[in-house]
């Protein structure tokens, strides 16, 4: 699915990666590219039937995959999954941190609650942050890492969404700081800002007619006159965890098809 030229070695093969969000629209396609790609995958999420799906279909095609609930809210549960990924494979090349999405999307900027804040930057923010923190311990040691968080075109601001445009400002700040400190380990930190992305979580929360034409809106706004699928996002993410981007840190890649030039 990933792979468009033949000739190509794998560009992960051997590597181990921890993808959270693993069932979801973008998560899954990052799963499915990065096995494809030789990478032996750890699908986290909190929807066990979307990701045993995931790890079913990886495994069908020839790959290697292993599910783990993890509500990416405790940081108990984080902690326990980098542990059990310590014992199993004894180390962790790559995190791809997908798990987030807006949990209050255009409520008014003057009736948003400090409850709804506290949510959103848990979800996105405060996970991302501990997700990488447990990355960071495991990849010191073994003098390699790629880490690659999720951010959104919405962390330049973005009209009616206050808590998850400043989370997911947040995590490009974040991954900025994390690329300046963990360099000098070989670690490398990068965003992806994707703008609208076609995931079937939204076409089925406005249904299809009502979201074919919100993509046809959108896209129209964009150069490249189309929003993005999955797998443009999880391409991008491939090109980070791979030894293409070694010398790439700090950096929010926007997947937008130019939506802001
Ligand atoms: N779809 C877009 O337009 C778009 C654009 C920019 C950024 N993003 C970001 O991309 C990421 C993935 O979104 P998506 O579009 O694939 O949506 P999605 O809803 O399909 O995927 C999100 C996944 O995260 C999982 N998840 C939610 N809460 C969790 C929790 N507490 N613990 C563990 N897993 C949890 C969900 O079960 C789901 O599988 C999110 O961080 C989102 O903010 C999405």
């Amino acid at each position: 699915m990933c792979r468009t030229q033949t000739f190509y070695s794998m560009r992960l093969k051997g590597k181990i990666a921890l993808i959270t969000g693993a069932a979801g629209g973008i998560g899954s396609a990052t799963a499915l590219c990065f096995a494809e790609e030789g990478a032996r995958v750890i699908l986290a999420d909190i929807d066990t039937d979307g990701c045993e799906a995931v790890c079913a279909r990886i495994r069908e095609q020839g790959g290697d995959a292993m599910c783990a609930f993890v509500d990416v809210n405790s940081e108990e549960l984080i902690v326990g999954l980098f542990s059990s990924i310590r014992e199993q494979y004894g180390r962790l090349d790559i995190l791809v941190a997908v798990a987030g999405g807006d949990l209050d999307p255009f409520t008014p900027a003057d009736e948003i609650t400090g409850s709804s804040i506290d949510s959103n930057l848990a979800l996105n923010l405060r996970s991302c942050m501990l997700c990488c923190r447990e990355a960071a311990r495991l990849m010191k040691p073994q003098q390699y890492g790629r880490i690659v968080t999720m951010s959104s075109l919405v962390y330049r601001g973005a009209q009616g969404q206050f808590s998850y445009a400043a989370a997911k400002g947040g995590i490009a700040s974040y991954t900025r700081a994390l690329a300046m400190t963990l360099g000098s380990s070989n670690i490398t930190v990068n965003a992806l800002a994707p703008a609208l992305v076609d995931v079937p979580a939204f076409r089925k929360a406005l249904g299809s007619e009502r979201w074919e034409v919100l993509l046809r809106e959108s896209g129209s706004r964009y150069p490249l006159n189309r929003v993005a699928q999955p797998l443009d996002v999880a391409k991008a993410a491939l090109f980070l965890a791979s030894d293409d981007a070694a010398f790439i840190t700090g950096q929010i890649l926007e997947i937008s098809g130019g939506a802001r030039l």
